[in-house]
């Protein structure tokens, strides 16, 4: 069993990378295998809504780490996506990146229990942690909780490690996780997926 983290930060190890960390090391405790995986500093486009994804279940561009994201959460039990907060919203290249990673390629997604991990010095940290959450919601992915919303607050990755309670959040997150992960695992054999209906699009018309 294994769970993608993904770290949206251009920080490689920053605040972002340490609050997914102490997720990480939960998880681990726990038997489950947990890999960060770091979108990096470089340039990540935007969707340019051209809808080739929906047949071909991949991006039209490889310049950047969507389809290699997109692969890992294929092969993933489960998903944290961790984001910096950068005017009270998550960072510009994680939101291109995600929107990439998830239209016309969610199906695979579904009922892969999914969490958001914010990291911010001072505010806007719930507003990131709901537009993080949109994602899942829309995709079939059970949301993880924890004892708090899973924030950290901290503007270096040592003023991030004296957040006790963001910190402990984490552990909680890790571990809620693992036990998401296995209690689905234990129940495939005996409770069926629910059916899914033909898909109904309306466009707010009639
Ligand atoms: C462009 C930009 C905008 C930011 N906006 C906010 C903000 O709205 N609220 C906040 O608390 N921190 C804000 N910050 C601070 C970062 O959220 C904070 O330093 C973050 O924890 C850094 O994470 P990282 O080390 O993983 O990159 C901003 C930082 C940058 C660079």
């Amino acid at each position: 069993m294994n769970v993608l983290l993904i770290n949206g930060s251009p920080h490689k190890n920053g605040c972002t990378h340490t609050a997914l960390s102490e997720v990480a090391g939960q998880l681990n405790r726990h038997g489950i295998d947990a890999y960060i995986f770091h979108i990096g500093a470089r340039p990540i486009r935007g969707c340019i809504a051209c809808g080739k994804c929906v047949q071909t279940g991949s991006c039209v561009f490889n310049d950047d780490p969507v389809n290699e994201c997109v692969e890992r959460l294929k092969n993933a039990d489960g998903l944290v996506v961790g984001s910096p907060v950068y005017y009270a919203s998550p960072n510009g290249a994680l939101l291109a990146l995600l929107d990439r990673v998830f239209f016309g390629k969610a199906a695979p997604y579904a009922f892969k229990p999914a969490a958001a991990v914010v990291s911010c010095r001072r505010g806007g940290s719930t507003a990131s942690f709901d537009a993080l959450n949109k994602y899942f919601t829309i995709s079939q992915m059970p949301i993880v909780s924890s004892i708090y919303w899973n924030m950290v607050h901290g503007n270096t990755p040592d003023e991030v490690r004296q957040d006790a309670e963001g910190l402990q959040t984490m552990r909680a997150l890790g571990s809620n996780m693992a036990w998401m992960i296995k209690s689905l695992a234990a129940a495939r054999s005996s409770v069926p997926l629910p059916e899914q209906e033909p898909r109904v699009w309306t466009n707010f018309i009639r």
